[in-house]
C-alpha cells in the first residue's frame, strides 16, 4: 500500500526542509503559541533523499507534536528541532515537543498503521514517517521526552555512503537500547 521505491532521488539539505515546514506550520504554531527552537548543525552533510517524501515525514512529525501540545498550556508548549551529522555516514533529526507524551502501553504500536489515540485520526502518519525513513536505508524511533513530551528521531544515510547497519529497526521501546548508539543529540 506504502510503498516508496523508484521515486527520484537528490542531494537534499535537511536543515533547509526543516525551514521549510516550519514555514508551512507557522500559522498552526502562531495561532496555539507555540514557543519554537531549532539547534541545526550548520555543517549537516547532504542526505540523498526523495525531497517530496522527506519533506512529508517532517511535516507529519511537526504536526503532531503541535496536536500533542493542545492540552499542555499555552506557556509550556515548546517544540525543538536539531539536526546532526552522525559518526557513521548518518545524519539525524530529533524534534522534540512537551506535549502530552507516550503512553509506556502505546510505546510499540505508534508506528503501527491505524493506531491512532485520536477522535479524529487516522493513524497513519507514523507509520508512513517509518516506510519513507526505511525506503531511504534510516532508521526511525520515539521515546519519551525529559521530563515530558515526546522525542522522534530519525537517521539517514549521507549523500554517497553506505552506513555500518543496514538492519531495519524494530526500536520504538523506550530505552537506550532501542537507539542506536551513535547518535547522542546532544
Ligand atoms: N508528538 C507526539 N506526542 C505524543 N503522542 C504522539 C506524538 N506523535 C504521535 N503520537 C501518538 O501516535 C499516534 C499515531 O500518530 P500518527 O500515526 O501520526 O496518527 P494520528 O496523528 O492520525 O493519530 C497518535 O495518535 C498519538 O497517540
Ligand atoms: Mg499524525
Amino acid at each position: 500500500m506504502f510503498k516508496y521505491e523508484g521515486a527520484s532521488r537528490i542531494s537534499v539539505d535537511l536543515n533547509e526542509l526543516i525551514n521549510e515546514v516550519l514555514t508551512l506550520t507557522k500559522g498552526e504554531i502562531q495561532k496555539r503559541a507555540i514557543i519554537v527552537r531549532t539547534k541545526l548543525d550548520e555543517n549537516l552533510p547532504p542526505a540523498t533523499a526523495n525531497r517530496v517524501q522527506l519533506q512529508q515525514v517532517l511535516f507529519n512529525l511537526v504536526t503532531n507534536a503541535i496536536e500533542a501540545m493542545d492540552s499542555v498550556s499555552i506557556p509550556n508548549r515548546q517544540l525543538l528541532i536539531k539536526s546532526e551529522p552522525g559518526t557513521s555516514g548518518d545524519v539525524g533529526v530529533a524534534i522534540e515537543d512537551t506535549g502530552v507524551g507516550i503512553d509506556l502501553e502505546h510505546i510499540d504500536q505508534i508506528f503501527s498503521s491505524f493506531f491512532t489515540t485520536k477522535g479524529s485520526g487516522m493513524g497513519m502518519g507514523l507509520s508512513i514517517c517509518r516506510s519513507i525513513i526505511e525506503s531511504h536505508g534510516g532508521r526511525s524511533w520515539a521515546s519519551r521526552g525529559n521530563p515530558d513530551g515526546a522525542v522522534f528521531k530519525f537517521t539517514l544515510p549521507v549523500a554517497g555512503s553506505m552506513p555500518n547497519s543496514r538492519r531495519p529497526f524494530h526500536g520504538g521501546r523506550l530505552g537506550d537500547q532501542a537507539r542506536p548508539r551513535r547518535f547522542q543529540f546532544c
